[in-house]
């Protein structure tokens, strides 16, 4: 069995495959075990907060499928998912600010709770073209829980309900997150090098 790259604990989690050798990916800035609590911590949080109201989970594709996977089953709450795809960013590692909806929402919002599940805000654009556009469909509540935030380069004045982790400024990978669709099986967040 190949040692792991990495001193964090988090790296030892996939130290028998190919992807331990992967130069690209740097320093583990969030270990498995630290994404684990904090979901639970949030999930105990939005339990509390939501408790007895109709709500509906929003996750962002595709980079919060772990989040929200993990995140729902951590919540003692009664709530439907759904899924919308956007595109800000295509395989590139800086904002484009161009935003598509790649794929809708099935279920209506109207007068329900919405609990918008985001991987990350790095310039916000993406979240602002987000909120603006499921504000226009009459939620009775709107909020973003976001496992990682950038602050440092926000573009948008967003304020998320709940944060997991503030990171550096960095293009990070792993749990979810994607270079050029490549990574996001990775069970820790790593920075990436470039
Ligand atoms: P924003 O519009 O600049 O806030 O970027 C939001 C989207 O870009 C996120 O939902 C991610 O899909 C992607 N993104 C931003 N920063 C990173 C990163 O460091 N790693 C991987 N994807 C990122
Ligand atoms: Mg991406």
């Amino acid at each position: 069995m190949a040692p792991a790259r990495h001193g964090s604990p988090g790296a030892r989690q996939i130290h028998c495959g190919e992807v331990t050798h992967d130069e690209a990916i740097g320093e583990v800035l969030v270990p498995a075990q630290d994404l684990a609590r904090r979901v639970r911590e949030l999930a105990a949080e939005i339990s509390a907060d939501y408790a007895g109201k109709d709500v509906v989970l929003v996750g962002v594709l595709k980079g919060a499928i772990f989040f929200v996977a993990d995140l729902m089953r951590a919540l003692d709450l009664q709530c439907e998912v759904d899924f919308m795809a956007i595109s800000s960013y295509g395989s590139l590692t800086k904002s484009s600010g161009v935003v598509r909806i790649l794929k809708d929402l099935d279920a209506v919002i109207e007068n329900r709770h919405v609990l918008i599940l985001e991987d990350i805000i790095d310039s916000g654009l993406t979240l602002q073209y987000l909120l603006r556009n499921l504000q226009g469909r009459g939620p009775a509540s709107l909020e973003v829980c976001a496992l990682l935030v950038k602050p440092g380069r926000s573009k948008v004045d967003l304020q998320p309900r709940y944060v997991g982790f503030e990171i550096p400024d960095e293009f990070v990978i792993g749990y979810g997150l994607d270079h050029a669709e490549r990574y996001r099986n990775l069970p820790f967040v790593a920075a990436l090098n470039q």
